[in-house]
């Protein structure tokens, strides 16, 4: 274990580790960290590797599987949040059945709640197109075909024109994509829900805004997974309920561009403590 870990404190005590493929996760972190102010967080981006969504499978279960390894070892993490779509969509039951006594909480696009608020029944679904063409997205996606009329959009280059904050390629993206959707509103037939199915995107809201006007409902699963994280946490009496939280930022590549994200998405506590270096998982 590093001095990194929180060596001899109780089981409340230890950080929750928080990964993604690069800053997308950050929109996750800040639910969390307004879900459970007094916990200690350790964010791992894996920006060597970024973006994810048009890799293999194989290629996402094995950084997970890395990164896994390297928040328990150097981390002693008592709960891992995997702040990515496309990586949960790869590897969330490897990672579940190789550390059973771990609570583990993934993240998949927003399909049922998009069911249950659309009024026109009609929705469009942006993620990377790992997440989509995965079997835990089609199944999803199946269950739920005969209640609503999805437009499912795998958006290639988007994650990746946000960890660069390329703006001009981000507003032409989302043009593109949600250009070729349909049409956005609130009237019969118009798409009124739009799913963002990648933790990057609720960064780009006002890009993807200016596409679809001011009628259609944005959709991002931060707040329920931060919920479901304090559930998990509660129940196996891990729960840290006083004290001041801390962030201790990691990056796989030069922590400059995590820094920066950070400092202009992440919300938090005035004063909270937040710290970014970088972290090797080659030998995990
Ligand atoms: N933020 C990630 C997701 O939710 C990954 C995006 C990427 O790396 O392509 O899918």
């Amino acid at each position: 274990m590093s001095a990194g870990a929180v060596a001899g404190s109780s089981g409340a005590d230890r950080p929750i580790g928080v990964f993604d493929s690069g800053v997308g996760g950050l929109s996750v972190l800040n639910a969390l960290r307004a879900e459970l102010p007094h916990e200690h967080f350790v964010y791992f981006a894996d920006t060597a590797h970024a973006p994810y969504g048009e890799r293999g499978d194989a290629f996402v279960a094995q950084r997970t599987t890395a990164i896994a390894r390297h928040l328990i070892d150097e981390h002693g993490i008592k709960a891992l949040v995997v702040a990515c779509n496309t990586a949960t969509a790869a590897a969330i039951h490897e990672l579940r059945a190789a550390h059973p006594a771990l609570p583990v909480i993934g993240v998949e696009p927003a399909l049922k709640p998009a069911v249950a608020l659309s009024r026109t029944g009609h929705i469009a679904v942006i993620a990377t197109r790992v997440t989509l063409e995965s079997r835990k997205f089609e199944a999803l996606h199946a269950s739920l075909a005969a209640r609503a009329r999805f437009r499912i959009i795998p958006c290639d280059g988007l994650a990746g024109a946000i960890e660069r904050a390329d703006a001009v390629r981000v507003a032409t993206l989302c043009e593109q994509y949600l250009g070729a959707a349909g049409r956005f509103g609130d009237q019969p037939g118009q798409i009124d829900t739009l799913v963002l199915g990648c933790t990057h995107y609720p960064f780009i809201a006002d890009a993807l805004r200016r596409c679809t006007g001011d009628a259609v409902r944005f959709i991002d699963t931060g707040v329920p997974v931060a919920q479901q994280t304090r559930r998990l946490l509660l129940s196996a009496r891990k729960l840290r309920t006083q004290g001041a939280g801390s962030v201790l930022l990691l990056s796989s590549a030069e922590p400059g561009a995590l820094d920066a994200a950070a400092a202009r998405w992440l919300d938090g506590p005035a004063g909270s403590v937040i710290h970014t270096r970088a972290a090797d998982t080659t030998a995990a």
